[in-house]
Order: structure tokens, then sequence, then C-alpha cells
């Protein structure tokens, strides 16, 4: 397989065309930005160590039946995906109260939920990524209503696997962020899901282990993606 010209670039990631019109490649960069872009870095080897991550979290996925685009990890930098249409929504999954829910309920991170619960996000860099909720999708047409029940299938699906996952190597699985896209009439598992998108606070110490320390200067970040992939790939 060929790389040819990029087709997009995006904060984390670049997509390249292959000579293959079904197959993508996904370049993961080190750059790191937060809060709709305004804060930027750099978290050395992030592109590396979320390149593992992601591509050993879909493996596993896939290995439970979830479909997604994984097709291979040719190398350090690259994953090669099946070429999805882009839903345009972000769905995510809470276990765990923290970041932006916390700040809407006037509550304190960490406070447990009765229910795992689901949103949706409109993908737009210009608006900041608008909640939205299902008639939104519906009346905007940002996906059909059967494929919002997929959606919501499959998240809470992939929750109870990542949950596990984590939970088994001494990870807390606070709430997660999980893109889709449409392959050959099949709805798939899109993006990545790496410490960008994910809350992961040891279980112990109850430590952060991902973004929230770029995002909050609390340092330590590289160490913890280390640590992160250590134990995801262990
Ligand atoms: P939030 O608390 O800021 O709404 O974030 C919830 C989870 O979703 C958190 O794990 C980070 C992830 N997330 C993204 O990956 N991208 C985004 O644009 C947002 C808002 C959240
Ligand atoms: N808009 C999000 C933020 O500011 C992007 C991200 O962090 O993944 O936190």
């Amino acid at each position: 397989m060929k790389q040819l010209e990029k087709i997009y670039e995006g904060k984390a990631k670049i997509l390249y065309a292959t000579d293959s019109p079904d197959l993508l490649i996904q370049y993961f960069k080190d750059e790191a930005t937060a809060f709709d872009g305004k804060k930027k870095g750099i978290i050395q080897e992030k592109g590396i160590l979320n390149n593992k991550i992601s591509s050993r979290l879909f493996q596993y996925l896939e290995d439970k039946g979830i479909p997604t685009h994984f097709v291979e990890r040719p190398s350090d930098r690259e994953m090669v995906i099946k070429k999805l249409e882009i839903i345009p929504i972000e769905v995510v999954v809470r276990n765990i109260v923290a970041g932006s829910l916390a700040r809407r309920m006037g509550v304190e991170e960490g406070m447990s939920l009765k229910k795992t619960i689901l949103e949706f996000y409109y993908k737009s860099d210009p608006l900041g990524d608008p909640m939205i909720n299902d008639y939104h999708i519906e009346a905007f047409g940002l996906a059909m209503k059967f494929e919002v029940d997929i959606l919501k299938e499959m998240a809470i699906e992939i929750n109870g696997y990542l949950s596990n996952f984590f939970d088994e190597r001494g990870i807390t699985l606070v709430d997660f962020k999980l893109e889709f896209g449409r392959h050959k009439g099949q709805i798939l598992l899109g993006d990545e899901i790496t410490p960008d998108g994910c809350r992961l606070w040891d279980k112990q110490t109850k430590e952060k282990m991902d973004k929230d320390r770029f995002r909050r200067g609390l340092g330590k970040i590289e160490e913890a993606y280390q640590e992160v992939c250590r134990k995801v790939l262990g």
C-alpha cells in the first residue's frame, strides 16, 4: 500500500489517502491542544504512545465484536484505517463526574453517578462543539434515528468492555469521547481512544493519567501517557 496526498490535518492527527480507495493512513502527531485550540503544546512522543494505545484498544474491541476502522499499525506513528464518512457527532460517555459535567451540575469531580451518562456534541471547532440531543441530530440531519440508536448501543457496549479492560490494569475509566462513521453501509467506531480523549484515574491514588495533566498544567504529562501505554500493552 502506498501513501498518497494529505487529505486532512487535525489538531492531533493527519490523514493521508492511499492507493487503496477504501483505506487511509492516520498519522499521530505530538501536538496537544485544549480549550478549543486556545492552549497549545507538545507532549513528547505522544503520537507514538497514542498510536500504540489506540491500536491495542481497537484490536481488543474488535475481538469483542465491536466494528472499528482499525486495520493495522505499520509503523510508530501510522495507523491504517478504513475510510469513513464521519458522523459529525462526539459521543461522550461518563461513569464518574468530572470536567464540564462537574461545572454544569455544580458538583465535585469524582462524584459517582447512579447511571452512566451519554452526551452528544456537534463536531464544530468554530462553535466550540455545542452539546446537542437526539432531536437536534435528527432535525439537522446529522444522522438517522436508527443510526443514533446504534451509536448509543455501541457506546454503552464499548464502555462496558473498556471499563473492564482498564479496571484490570488498575485504572478507572472516568469518561471518554467516541466518534463514529459510515463505511459500506455499516457504522464503525473511528478516530482514536487515547488519554487525549479519555479521563483515566489511577484506581488507588486517583491520580490523573490523561490530558487533564496538560489542560490543567499538572506536570508529568509524558510520564502519565507512558504509564497508560505500559499498562494498556501489558
Ligand atoms: P468534558 O468533561 O470536557 O466535557 O470532557 C468529557 C470527556 O470527553 C473527556 O474525557 C475528554 C473528552 N473530550 C474530548 O476528547 N474532546 C472534546 O472536545 C471534549 C469536549 C471532550
Ligand atoms: N475542546 C477540548 C478541550 O478543550 C479538546 C480536548 O481537550 O480534547 O479540552
